[in-house]
C-alpha cells in the first residue's frame, strides 16, 4: 500500500464528526485544526463563538467542513441545545473533545466559594454533563471516542492550583468511570494531560522573571510545549488506531512528571 494511503487507513478521520468544547482557546484551536487536517468534520463549540469563526472559515475554504456553535458548559440547557444542534447539523457525533477549562491561581486559604464553584462547574460538572449528553448519542450507534483534557495538576501539583487540580484529578477519575461503563457500548474514553503549554493564557507565566526559570528547571526539555505538540495524540485517540486504548491519561509534558531537568552530575559528555 502506498505510504499516505496506509497512514490514512490507520490514523485518518475522514467520515468522523468531532465536537470540540473550548474550541476557541489556544489548545482547542490547535486540536480542532489538527482533527480537520486529518479529515474530520469539526463542530467548534465555545462560549465566545467569535474566537472560533476564523478557524471555521479557514477549514471550509480549504475544502473541509466546520461549524461554530455557542456553548456555556456551566449550564445544562446550553449543553443540551449545543449537542442537539451539532447532531442536527451532522447527524451524529463520533468524537468528543472536552477542552473547555478555566483556572484562577490563588492560595488554598484565599479561595472563596464563588471561585470554587466557577472552576468546578466549568472543569468538572460541565465536562460530566457534556460527556453524558454526547455519550447518549454515541450509545445509539454503539461507537465513539471521548477525549478529556486533564493537566499536569491532575497528578503533580503546583501551588495556587488547589481547586483546579482537584477538578482535573476528577476529570481523570471520570475518564476511568466512562471507560469502565461505556466499553460495553463501544465508546472509549481517554485523557490528554498537557504539561506547561504556551498559550495566550500562560504567556504571562513564561514572561515572568521568577516563575519562568522555575518552570524551565522542572521540565527535562527546559521549554514550554506548543499547542500543536498535542495534536498527534489527539488524532491517535480520535482515530481507530487507538481501538484498544481506553481509561488512561497520557501526560504530554516534555519530561516534567518524570523528574524535570537534572541536577549537577559528573559526565564525560
Ligand atoms: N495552557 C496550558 O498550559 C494547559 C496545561 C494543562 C491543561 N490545560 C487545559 O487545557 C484546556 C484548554 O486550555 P487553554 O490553554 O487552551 O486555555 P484557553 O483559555 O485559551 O481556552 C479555554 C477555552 O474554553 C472556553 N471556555 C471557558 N469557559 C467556558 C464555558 N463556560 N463554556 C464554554 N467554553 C468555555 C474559553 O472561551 C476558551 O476558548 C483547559 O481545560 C485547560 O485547563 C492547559
Amino acid at each position: 500500500m502506498e505510504q499516505n494511503a496506509y497512514l490514512n487507513s490507520v490514523f485518518g478521520l475522514k467520515g468522523k464528526t468531532a465536537l470540540v468544547t473550548g474550541a476557541g482557546g489556544g489548545i482547542g484551536l490547535a486540536i480542532s485544526e489538527g482533527l480537520a487536517n486529518a479529515g474530520a468534520e469539526v463542530a467548534l463549540c465555545n462560549r465566545t463563538v467569535s474566537k472560533c469563526q476564523p478557524l471555521a472559515d479557514r477549514i471550509n475554504a480549504a475544502g473541509g467542513r466546520a461549524t461554530v456553535h455557542h456553548l456555556d458548559i456551566t449550564r445544562l440547557d446550553s449543553i443540551h441545545a449545543c449537542v442537539d444542534e451539532v447532531v442536527k447539523t451532522y447527524g451524529k457525533i463520533d468524537v468528543l473533545f472536552n477542552v473547555a477549562g478555566i483556572n484562577k491561581r490563588e492560595g488554598l486559604l484565599d479561595v472563596e466559594e464563588s471561585t470554587y464553584d466557577r472552576i468546578m462547574d466549568t472543569n468538572l460538572k460541565g465536562l460530566f454533563f457534556m460527556s453524558q449528553a454526547v455519550a447518549r448519542e454515541m450509545y445509539k450507534r454503539k461507537r465513539g471516542s471521548i477525549v478529556n483534557i486533564g493537566s499536569h495538576n491532575d497528578e503533580g501539583m503546583l501551588g495556587g492550583c488547589s481547586v483546579y487540580g482537584a477538578a482535573k484529578s476528577g476529570v481523570v477519575a471520570l475518564t476511568r468511570a466512562m471507560a469502565v461503563e461505556f466499553a460495553q457500548y463501544g465508546i472509549r474514553a481517554n485523557a490528554i494531560s498537557p504539561g506547561h503549554i504556551l498559550t495566550e493564557l500562560t504567556q504571562v507565566t513564561w514572561d515572568h522573571p521568577t516563575r519562568a526559570p522555575w518552570l524551565r528547571e522542572r521540565i527535562a526539555m527546559k521549554r514550554p510545549g506548543m499547542p500543536e505538540e498535542l495534536v498527534g495524540m489527539a488524532i491517535l485517540l480520535a482515530s481507530d488506531a487507538s481501538s484498544y486504548m481506553t481509561g488512561q491519561a497520557y501526560h504530554i509534558d516534555g519530561g516534567c512528571l518524570c523528574g524535570g531537568a537534572p541536577w549537577e552530575y559528573d559526565t564525560n559528555y
